[in-house]
């Protein structure tokens, strides 16, 4: 299932200039993993692994969107929900495209379709440095829950681990 973004769907207000020039987000697909592979690996210091999102392509836990811009990946995002929890275990886009509102697309899609899946609660983990991150997460309600110490690597830093209740009925 796939359809053009008008706006940020979960925060309402003004379309973001992405979105006001057709971000498309859509489920990805393997013909994708590469160019998301690409952004995984411009993004972090200790990347997954290009197999991993091979693996993760299709499995219906997963929620796997791409955004594109102009026919081109420009980001992905991962959503994982297990009864009514879920994790965002990655949020990424390419870094020319940055700044955009991208980001803050995939952000909301992922709340929307946690909230769909039945889930209460969203976590997710994000560098205690990463301002930027933890910026775009704030403007959407998340909120500190604790600290894994030294949990990231390349460089070894701690995670905060951040929170956001979903209300009930996601649709
Ligand atoms: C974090 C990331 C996904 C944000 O994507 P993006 O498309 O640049 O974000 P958006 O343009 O939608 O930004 C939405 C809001 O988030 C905040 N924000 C995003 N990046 C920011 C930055 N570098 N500095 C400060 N605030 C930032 C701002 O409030 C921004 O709104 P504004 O542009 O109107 O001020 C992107 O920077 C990225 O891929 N980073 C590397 C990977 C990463 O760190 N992922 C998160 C792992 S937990």
């Amino acid at each position: 299932m796939s359809d053009n973004v008008r706006g940020p769907a979960a925060s309402g207000g003004a379309p973001s200039p992405a979105a006001a020039r057709g971000v498309r987000v859509r489920g990805a697909t393997p013909a994708d993993v590469g160019a998301v592979h690409a952004i995984e690996v411009a993004s972090f210091g200790d990347p997954w692994p290009r197999n991993a999102f091979v693996a993760l392509v299709g499995e219906p836990r997963v929620y796997f969107p791409v955004a594109e811009l102009a026919g081109a990946v420009a980001g992905y995002a991962m959503l994982v929900v297990a009864a009514d929890e879920g994790e965002i275990t990655n949020i990424a886009v390419a870094p020319a495209a940055r700044r955009d509102g991208i980001g803050a697309i995939l952000l909301d899609r992922l709340i929307d379709e946690a909230a769909r899946r039945g889930a209460r609660t969203l976590y997710l983990d994000v560098r205690e440095s990463n301002a930027g991150a933890r910026a775009l997460y704030a403007s959407r309600g998340f909120a500190e829950a604790g600290r894994r110490r030294r949990y990231y690597s390349a460089p070894v830093e701690d995670a905060l681990s951040l929170r956001l209740a979903l209300p009930a009925g996601g649709d």
